[in-house]
């Protein structure tokens, strides 16, 4: 059994160096991306306060589709040129929304959303998803929760490395 705690309390380098130390024990001897996606999106929703949504959208070389994820049920398909999602998976960088309403094209998966954080993810520098987190206070994110949530991307995009391709997102 795997004991997932508010961090609330701590300060954020510390919360990411906490989620970054389970993460890679939740990681370890698993090689399926599926799996490792899930175990990343339930332990950061459940660990980081005012969350209303963590997971994974998946590009299929077209576009992105929703992947594991905590929260309520999401819109299945982004394409690249639409919402804060498209806008991190297109530019590869990213996107770090204080205010989802003044962001031109956000999509509203969760009418409770206020700010989001979405970063993309490259494997072997090509587009693999993007690693998408909203929160329903406004400003919830800032640079640390960027640095914090990059290097929790990385532990998972590392385990690529070993793992079964997505093959399964890629169109034939
Ligand atoms: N808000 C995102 C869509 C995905 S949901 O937030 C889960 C966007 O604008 O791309």
């Amino acid at each position: 059994m795997f004991l997932t705690s508010s961090l609330a309390d701590q300060p954020k380098p510390k919360q990411y160096e906490e989620l970054l130390s389970q993460a890679r024990g939740l990681f370890e001897g698993e090689t399926n991306p599926i799996a490792n996606a899930a175990n990343l999106a339930a332990l950061v929703m459940h660990s980081l306060p005012e969350l209303n949504w963590a997971g994974f959208y998946f590009f299929d070389g077209t576009e992105l589709v929703l992947g594991p994820f905590q929260g309520k049920p999401a819109c299945l398909r982004i394409p690249l040129d639409r919402g804060v999602c498209g806008a991190a998976a297109r530019t590869r960088t990213t996107q770090l929304v204080p205010d989802v309403h003044a962001f031109p094209g956000h999509i509203a998966c969760d009418a409770a959303s206020r700010s989001e954080i979405v970063v993309p993810l490259l494997h072997q520098n090509q587009l693999v998803g993007v690693w998408d987190v909203d929160s329903p206070v406004a400003d919830r994110f800032d640079a640390e929760d960027q640095a914090g949530m990059q290097s929790l991307c990385g532990l998972f995009l590392q385990t690529l490395h070993v793992s079964v391709p997505l093959v399964q997102y890629q169109k034939t």
